[in-house]
């Protein structure tokens, strides 16, 4: 496809695809690459700029695809290398851009490299790929136990993850070869660029030592102690050879992060740099609806942003978090401190209120400065599917922690297209994670009815994000209307306005509506609403 010259991705709105639960062609259940071909309908009216695909190279899938067999294949169960060179095709036709995972801490059990690792004695050169000790340490595992399993041989491999995700040595010479030809491979393709995977641990401090005791960190829960398999100088080198690289390429092609930063401080290095173009900020996701805990994060990231000239794009959701309706939804003390009910899932949600509190969250999302991240299903308002069967669930995870966290499997569940009742338009067959009754209202087939659907008003603030000067990157001025209420200015012309309060509040002065998250009351702005002004 064409890339247009300039830094695309800082405004970008950029559409999650989870390729297993997005659309499913075969008929076997899972979503596929075709499915993405024959939905693309949906992302151009939706007004996206670009796709990032999470993983659809040949895996087990231990843990959903972020176990990779091979980083230059497809998986069949979603396809072909030319339905991916299809789906690019496709997407550039209609301006859609497509970025992939990358997944470089860790590959699968069933790589070929870590397969002969495993029939290669102790000490011999197939082993030192990985991180191979004669003794463990104490590092804890992101998803609950150990991070180290024993061989027969009695040597032990470290695994961050599961036990299947063995992490690469990225010390070693060959590892790093490997991944630049895998990035040559996929901008070969015509790839916009890569989203990283656990971009921040992929180097461990030389000796591998102890964690202190209480300040194992994990990925989705970030810790701001430093830990010596997280934030090593070598990255930002790594980083910057692997823009060297994307930067041989014609267009602007761009690296997005996934890095759990605690604040701007373990931020700032990466995006000083000439390295990575963007890490994600998830800094909102954990939030209470608060105002003030909004604002106080939007103004930390808007100065990061500013003083490196980095781009830090806002997310709300994404396949490791629970959906924001459910987050909204529960006793907001309870997503500032979750209880082990809350872990399994076994909590009380205000569905109409979780909406109401989400669809003004999108509309304070997508008015701030800089690119965002929307998550397939939340331009449907989909909740949370808090009552899978302990059974069917397939997130490590659950198993990990012994049953105490039920996973990330309720926000993964394949999406409702049309019709009453499951498969709701997914594909033919029954679904590979089971789809809640009652989701006949939130299908996309029913909100392309409905002006004031959920759906309706993704649509319309991403149009009118295209069409508005004063909305994408640039600045904010805040607006003091009450300590409940977030307004900002920007220029020209444009005023947002959030009231997280439960009482309404007067709208300041304007020339008129150009979209509100639900009804307005005059010039009174509903609590939980929110309203873009001219
Ligand atoms: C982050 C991914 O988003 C998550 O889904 C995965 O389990 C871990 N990294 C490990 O790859």
């Amino acid at each position: 496809m064409e890339f247009d010259s300039g830094q695309w991705w800082r405004d970008a709105v950029v559409y999650q695809v989870y390729p297993r639960s997005f659309a499913d062609v075969s008929g076997d259940g899972e979503g596929d690459l075709a499915g993405v071909v024959s939905r693309l309908e949906h992302l151009d009216r939706l007004g996206v700029d670009a796709i990032w695909l999470s993983p659809f190279y040949p895996s087990p899938m231990a843990d959903g695809g972020y176990d990779v067999a091979d980083y230059r294949g497809v998986d069949p169960r979603y396809g072909t290398p030319a339905d991916f060179d299809r789906l690019v095709a496709e997407a550039g036709a209609r301006g859609i851009k497509v970025i992939v995972d990358i997944v470089p801490n860790h590959c699968s059990v069933a790589h070929p490299w870590f397969q002969e690792a495993l029939a290669a004695p102790p000490g011999s050169p197939e082993r030192e790929r990985f991180i191979f000790r004669d003794e463990p340490n104490n590092w804890h595992s992101v998803f609950g136990g150990p991070a180290w399993t024993r061989l027969a041989d009695g040597q032990w491999y470290l695994h961050l993850f599961d036990s299947a995700q063995p992490d690469w040595n990225w010390r070693h010479p060959d590892v790093a070869a490997l991944f630049e030809d895998v990035l040559r491979f996929w901008l070969d393709r015509g790839v916009a660029g890569f989203r990283i995977d656990v971009a921040a641990m992929l180097f461990k401090q030389e000796g591998l030592p102890d964690v202190a005791a209480g300040t194992q960190a994990a990925p989705l829960a970030p810790g701001a102690a430093a830990v010596p398999y997280e934030h090593q100088p070598e990255l930002l080198e790594l980083y910057r050879s692997w823009r060297e690289i994307l930067g041989s390429y014609p267009g602007e092609r761009v690296m997005v992060a996934e890095i759990w930063f605690a604040g701007p401080a373990q931020a700032r290095p990466y995006l000083k740099g000439d390295g990575l173009d963007q890490l994600f900020n998830f800094r909102l996701m954990p939030l209470p609806w608060s105002a003030a805990e909004f604002r106080a994060v939007i103004d930390d990231s808007c100065l990061l942003a500013a003083e490196t000239g980095g781009s830090v794009p806002w997310v709300l959701g994404n396949h490791d978090v629970p959906r924001m309706v459910t987050r909204f939804g529960i006793d907001q003390e309870l997503v500032r401190a979750p209880t082990d009910e809350v872990l399994l899932g076994r909590v009380e949600v205000d569905i109409a209120l979780g909406t109401r509190r989400a669809r003004a969250a999108a509309l304070l999302l997508l008015a701030l400065p800089g690119a965002a991240y929307v998550y397939q299903g939340d331009e449907l308002g989909l909740p949370e599917h808090l009552t899978i069967q302990d059974e069917r669930r397939q997130d490590p995870m659950f198993e990990r922690t012994a049953r105490t966290f039920i996973g990330r499997d309720g926000c993964r569940v394949p999406l409702p297209w049309s019709g009453e009742a499951p498969p709701y338009g997914f594909g033919a067959g029954a679904t590979w994670l089971p789809q809640p009754e009652g989701w006949g209202a939130l299908t996309a087939a029913r909100q392309d009815a409905e002006p004031d659907s959920t759906l309706a008003l993704y649509r319309a603030a991403l149009a009118e994000r295209r069409r508005n000067p004063a909305l994408g990157d640039g600045e904010l001025a805040w607006l003091e209307l009450g300590p409940e209420v977030l307004a900002f200015r920007r220029e020209p012309g444009f005023t947002l306005v959030a009231n997280f309060g439960d009482e309404p509040v007067a709208l300041p002065a304007h020339g008129r509506v150009l979209l509100a998250s639900g009804p307005l009351d005059g010039d009174l702005l509903p609590g939980s609403t929110a309203v873009w002004l001219a």
